[in-house]
């Protein structure tokens, strides 16, 4: 069996999905449609070749016009089941999904459609296939503490159906510290937290993101390689990286994959994890991702399958079910 198809068929989860970067082309095209938003591209093809990112903002800036067109639940819900009828076929046994409440309110759809669409695919894919989920409501950083607040309020209703809360947008100038009481009011309500730390930013801020936020994991986590210090504490708490690989390269976080941090991560004995991010936007699902790290950086079969064993380790899924997967 070769590593490719290996990587196909193992078991594996994925931890760091935003549902809005799932939005392929062709489904954003119908949707403004069904829904008469016009979109700034009149054909599929000039869309796609807008997709060329020299940082972070750049796609950022692409991502919040593509989620536009998401206005009713219908939306939501066929955006997600898209998505994991996809993660279903590469044998991606349970998915933890970020969504941005705040990129859909500030547009003027209320929270309750949002949610209710993702929560409605995410149930029957469990129904379905008995694949498992978290759904990760996160915080736009680039808005205030006071918007995150606002967002925490409007989501009391439904945190039956929340497990945790992220951090993401803009990382540069937008510090862990900026948002460390609103996440205290969320661990206080017993959701879990991540946060996006050290994609563009600096070691200082998933230093943060450990100490001030305190955090369950850490959303890409590249550039805390930097430190040796952090190192040892990310290894120490034992959190996991969920790291991106096509997404690095697709952001210019990484100039190649052939010496990508994961690697190292790895070597160093962390529990980092292979994820993909934004696949509508940056070429690829999970299998691409690994595949890519399999063709470019020289991935050994012990390595895929810790990566493999990571993404349920990592996960926030109880003790038994992670026994029922390992
Ligand atoms: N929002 C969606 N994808 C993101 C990423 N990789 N980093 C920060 N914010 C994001
Ligand atoms: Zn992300």
């Amino acid at each position: 069996e070769t590593l490719m198809t290996l990587a196909e068929k193992m078991p594996k989860t994925e931890l760091h999905l935003h549902i809005e970067g799932t939005f392929e082309p062709e489904q954003m095209f119908a949707l403004a449609e069904r829904n008469q938003i016009p979109l700034k591209y009149s054909t599929v093809e000039d869309l796609k070749a807008a997709y060329q990112f020299t940082n972070l903002q750049d796609f950022l800036d692409l991502y919040y016009q593509g989620m536009s067109v998401l206005l009713k639940e219908a939306d939501f819900y066929d955006l997600t089941m898209a998505y994991l009828t996809k993660v279903h076929q590469e044998n991606v046994v349970h998915v933890e999904i970020f969504f941005d409440p705040q990129g859909h309110l500030s547009r003027g759809v209320d929270f309750e459609p949002q949610i209710s669409g993702i929560y409605k695919a995410l149930k029957e894919a469990e129904e379905q296939w008995g694949m498992t989920s978290k759904l990760i409501m996160s915080f736009l950083r680039h808005l205030s503490e006071d918007s995150a607040f606002e967002t925490l309020e409007l989501a009391k209703p439904y945190l039956d159906w929340i497990d945790g809360v992220g951090l993401d947008s803009s990382e540069i100038g937008h510090p862990p510290e900026k948002f460390a009481r609103v996440f205290k009011a969320c661990q206080e309500l017993g959701l879990k937290v991540t946060a996006h730390a050290g994609e563009e930013g600096p070691a200082d801020y998933v230093w943060q993101a450990i100490d001030l936020i305190q955090v369950d994991r850490i959303d890409h986590g590249n550039r805390a390689l930097e430190d040796e210090q952090l190192v040892k504490q990310i290894k120490a708490r034992n959190l996991t990286l969920t790291v991106c690989p096509l997404s690095n390269l697709k952001l210019c976080v990484v100039d190649d994959l052939t010496d990508h941090p994961i690697k190292h991560m790895l070597k160093l004995g962390l529990n980092a994890t292979v994820n993909s991010d934004d696949p509508a936007y940056f070429g690829g699902y999970m299998v691409d991702n690994y595949h890519a790290l399999i063709k470019e950086s020289d991935l050994s079969k012990a390595e895929l399958h810790q990566l493999a064993k990571n993404s349920i380790v990592g996960s926030w899924m109880s003790a038994d079910t992670k026994q029922r997967h390992l």
